[in-house]
């Protein structure tokens, strides 16, 4: 279990969170584009892949439920009140802009939860279990939302160098100022959870991080395809290991302080590296 303090920082912060973000509405968007053929084909790609991630928030909700049957209050707060809320108008807004540009909708997984989270689940009922998944989900939203910064970075910069100044002031960059939270959620609870963790439980969380890491939203090979695309379009293919070294150093210190000299962890690494390479493959196909 956390400790106290733990608890009332995670506490405070996912109230500062609800008090100071609340959800962007769609009336809040600009949606003016001057050159929406251009925009679309340089970047629409990037914004279908962004909206079906926020868009599956819905999902991911049903697979906390399966995989958490019992999860702090603070936790239950953080992804009923603050996280879902906001995801999902990030994902409404990008859709929305890229249905104006003149691309299909994205298409969202938002009913299927994996066997292997059913199975986590049951585990789950036992306590000791729980903390194990607890850190898995943890982790993984660490690197979810860092991610999710340093994309949203890379696309406001974009499409400033676009001109599309509308979209970047009142689409992007309203979204982005929204994930620094969620990552400090993760981050805290990561940390605080860290420090109560068995050996066993942490040789654990290691080995299922091996056998289960995959870069946001790339579920199976066209998905992990679709964001080797992203990755070469917001130019992180040519540094992937500053990119990764980004989004797993928390990760990294929390699991791995024993192994010197390591940079990033291997399967971080080789999960984007082939991503970038089935992308390439399929342009070349
Ligand atoms: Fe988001
Ligand atoms: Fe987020």
């Amino acid at each position: 279990m956390r400790t106290r303090s733990t608890e009332l920082r995670l506490a405070a912060h996912v109230d500062r969170l609800g008090e100071e973000h609340p959800p962007i509405e769609l009336d809040s968007v600009d949606w003016t584009v001057h050159d929406p053929a251009a925009l679309s084909a340089r970047f629409g790609h990037v914004l279908d892949y962004m909206a079906r991630v926020e868009l599956e928030v819905d999902r991911n909700v049903l697979e906390l439920v399966a995989m958490l049957p019992d999860p702090p209050e603070v936790d239950r707060r953080f992804y009923a009140d603050v996280w879902q809320p906001q995801e999902i108008q990030h994902g409404l807004i990008l859709d929305e802009l890229q249905i104006r540009l003149g691309r299909p909708p994205a298409t969202p997984d938002l009913d299927t939860v994996s066997a292997k989270l059913r199975v986590l689940g049951v585990l789950g009922h036992l306590d000791r279990v729980q903390d194990v998944t607890r850190m898995l989900y943890y982790l993984t939203g660490m690197a979810t939302e860092r991610s999710a910064v340093l994309a949203y970075n890379l696309l406001h910069d974009g499409v400033v160098e676009m001109g599309e100044t509308a979209v970047a002031e009142t689409v992007v960059a309203p979204i982005r100022r929204q994930e620094p939270g969620h990552y400090a959620f993760y981050k805290m609870s990561a940390i605080g959870l860290a420090e109560q963790l068995a050996p066993w439980q942490r040789w654990l969380v290691r080995r299922l991080r091996q056998l289960s890491f995959a870069p946001v939203g790339a579920n199976d090979a066209t998905q992990r395809a679709d964001f080797g695309d992203v990755m070469e379009t917001l130019g992180i293919t040519d540094d992937l290991e500053d990119f990764t070294e980004t989004i797993a150093r928390v990760e990294r210190e929390l699991l791995w302080a024993q192994a010197d000299g390591m940079r990033v962890p291997p399967y971080v690494l080789a999960a984007f590296r082939d991503a970038a390479a089935l992308a390439a493959e399929r342009r070349t196909a």
